[in-house]
């Protein structure tokens, strides 16, 4: 069914992943008549992407689903959604919690959200689109009820015109005993390559310089086809042929699928960010056991190692978890020597917020007071935004080479966006993903840059332009044209 001059209005809370899914669920219904709108008040179509990994991402959905009680009343053909994963894991609930909810979509149904949205608008009753609890089926039952949503997108449709998210691999089988991330996303399952490559070229074709790869642990993609076994190293690897790509990344990385063979394809592939993200989420052995990580700090510590003989000048990051279950002063001091010990390019920390439907929530007391969580997670990040911002001095006087990005936030809240009144704030990423604002032109977004830096803090690096580079010779100062 077309719908025409409908109003979308879209909130998108959660990982890169749930920013993915909006962008496409946006595109189609924009392909159908719809037109996205910032005021709530003006929508005929309100959804909601949410993310259940913690307790108070959820809070602020039902919070805004509490405020949008009334509005009905005033737009009787509205429809309200959630989607995503706390619409795969409230389900029902949530109807009881927000009875004014038309739709709930979980992950994997995505595709279908036009055709309901339709049928909401028409029929008047609610529906629940979701897939199958991961222990209503075989496993094959459960993948298949999860469908992943990667349709090819219109140049027009996509958020940024030089960047893009392509999902490779969605789901998860870790089962971390934290992580509701098993439950809301389903199994682990990989995309075909040539379908993946497909949808890079497609996206080349129409002016993209930046893919960044996607999957909860995306280092674990595997597919097997005609006898041939592909990793993410034969994925960048055919994926560094493509003509107009710059740069590739990839996110989310388990540290024990951090194989040899991957971190040489990133070393000898110069496209490939030296940027890896890979959570650590504790540094104590007692607790990443009762975290069920799969290592130790040792084995991390390999690993680690390993990164930094392959890739000296990469950025690492990672993600730690402050208060998790029986977590002691002695525990939570191990991970603040982790971070000055592995000096990460940044860290999110969270505290442990219990999920239902988690191992740890039906077996291991949550005993650490929101206190001591708050003053651990402060702590941490003083530690970390300490590090961050040496390892960020000592790029002052270095040359850097970003992706301009466009106008920094700053300089877009003071509404900066054309150089009529002279250079706007613009920001940028450096291979190794750190930040860098500088002065220039927003023409340059989609560029590549050489900026000299002339200043850091612990999230971002300051400088400016290079017109000329100098290189100091035993006599004189030479001019080289940059
Ligand atoms: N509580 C707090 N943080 C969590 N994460 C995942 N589950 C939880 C939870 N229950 C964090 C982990 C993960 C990141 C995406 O969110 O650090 O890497
Ligand atoms: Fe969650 Fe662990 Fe899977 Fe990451 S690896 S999505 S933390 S279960």
């Amino acid at each position: 069914m077309t719908e025409h001059n409908s109003k979308l209005f879209i909130e998108t809370v959660g990982c890169q992943m749930n920013m993915l899914d909006s962008e496409l669920v946006v595109a189609a219904l924009r392909k159908q008549g719809y037109e996205l709108t910032a005021d709530v008040a003006e929508a005929d179509t309100v959804l909601f992407n949410t993310c259940s990994v913690r307790e108070h991402a959820e809070h602020k959905i039902y919070s805004a689903l509490g405020r949008l009680k009334f509005s009905k009343q005033a737009r009787p053909q509205q429809v309200i959604g959630v989607m995503g994963c706390m619409a795969q894991k409230d389900q029902e609930l949530i109807f009881q919690r927000a009875p004014h909810v038309d739709l709930v979509v979980g992950t994997g149904q995505l595709g279908e959200i036009p055709r309901l949205i339709g049928e909401a608008r028409t029929d008047r009753k609610r529906t629940v689109a979701v897939s199958l609890d991961r222990r209503d089926g075989t496993r094959n039952e459960v993948s298949q009820s999860f469908q992943s949503y990667d349709p090819l997108r219109e140049p027009e449709m996509r958020p940024s015109p030089f960047q893009a998210f392509v999902r490779i691999m969605f789901g998860c089988d870790k089962f971390c005993t934290y992580c509701v991330v098993p439950m809301t996303r389903g199994p682990e399952q990989s995309r075909s390559p040539a379908d993946i490559l497909h949808e890079c070229r497609v996206l080349a074709d129409q002016g993209v310089l930046e893919v960044t790869l996607l999957g909860q642990t995306v280092n674990s993609y595997k597919y097997v086809e005609n006898g041939r076994t592909w990793r993410l190293a034969d994925l960048l690897a055919a994926m560094h042929d493509i003509p107009g790509l710059v740069r590739l990344k990839f996110v989310t990385n388990y540290p024990r699928d951090m194989t040899d063979e991957l971190l040489q394809a990133v070393r000898h592939l110069p496209k490939c960010s030296r940027y890896l993200h890979v959570p650590a989420q504790s540094g104590c052995d007692d607790l990443l056991k009762k975290m069920k990580r799969g290592y130790t700090i040792g084995e991390y510590r390999e690993m680690h190692g390993r990164i930094r003989a392959t890739l000296p000048d990469a950025g690492v990051s990672s993600d730690f978890i402050v208060g998790f279950c029986g977590e002691s002063d002695e525990a939570h001091n191990k991970s603040l020597d982790l971070i000055r010990e592995f000096r990460f390019k940044n860290s999110f920390i969270f505290k442990y917020s219990p999920r239902p439907g988690t191992k740890a929530f039906d077996l291991l007391p949550d005993d650490v007071p929101e206190d001591v969580k708050r003053a651990r997670n402060h702590e941490m990040l003083a530690v970390q935004n300490q590090i961050s911002a040496e390892d960020n001095v000592a790029f002052i006087g270095r040359t850097v080479e970003v992706l301009v990005e466009g106008p920094s936030r700053n300089a877009e809240k003071r509404g900066e966006t054309d150089a009529t009144a002279g250079p706007v704030q613009l920001t940028g990423r450096t291979s190794c993903d750190r930040i860098v604002v500088f002065p220039g032109n927003p023409r340059l977004a989609g560029s590549l840059a050489r900026i000299q830096i002339e200043d850091g803090t612990a999230t971002t690096l300051l400088g400016s332009i290079v017109t000329r580079e100098y290189q100091h010779g035993s006599s004189a100062l030479l001019p080289i044209l940059a």
